[in-house]
């Protein structure tokens, strides 16, 4: 059976970059939902959320794992930073593979994603507000979609591969 590595978490904890390394070491195959729905829409996540609105989204990221469901071969995934809080994808996450949360705090999510304008859930004035709320709202569903929590913070993407190995390998808890 194929193996599929979940990375999940906030906007700008990390998934993307951390899931490159990851896959660099490991030699699996990166995929990132973001890009396969905007590649398959042919239109970037904002004119998506404009067109579609969120729920429309949510949509296509369910149908996604859905069919990801089928992959026969060794996968990281990096999920849009919603994915595990919508519909029913974080039992989809459970039954596809092993998942986990990349937990960072809202002071150093808001420096990584300050000047960022392709994430439209944060295109507003109190960019930490919303971050803060958000977050707190999302926590549970993480921790809910999570094999493995890890407190990215104080790590480089390279630490938090290495400790993603060693989590694989059974030598961290
Ligand atoms: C979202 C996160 C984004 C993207 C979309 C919605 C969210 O992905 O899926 O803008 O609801 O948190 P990243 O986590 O890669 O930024």
């Amino acid at each position: 059976m194929a193996d599929i590595i979940i990375l999940i978490g906030f906007m700008g904890s990390g998934k993307s970059s951390v899931g490159k390394v990851l896959a660099g070491k490991l030699g699996y195959k990166l995929i990132d939902s973001d890009k396969y729905i905007e590649q398959q829409e042919g239109k970037s996540i904002n004119d998506i959320f404009k067109e579609c609105g969120e729920a429309g989204f949510r949509n296509m990221e369910t149908a996604f794992l859905k069919n990801l469901s089928t992959a026969n071969e060794d996968i990281i995934l990096s999920t849009g930073g919603g994915m595990p809080c919508h519909n029913n994808n974080a039992a989809l996450l459970k039954e596809i593979g092993f998942s986990v949360y990349l937990s960072a705090s809202p002071s150093v999510i808001y420096e990584r994603v300050k000047h960022d304008t392709g994430r439209p859930l944060l295109m507003v004035d109190d960019k930490l507000g919303k971050i803060t709320s958000l977050l707190s709202e999302r926590e549970k569903y993480y921790n809910e979609s999570a094999d493995k929590v890890i407190e990215t913070d104080e790590l480089s993407v390279d630490e938090i591969a290495d400790e993603i190995i060693r989590l694989l390998k059974g030598e961290a808890n």
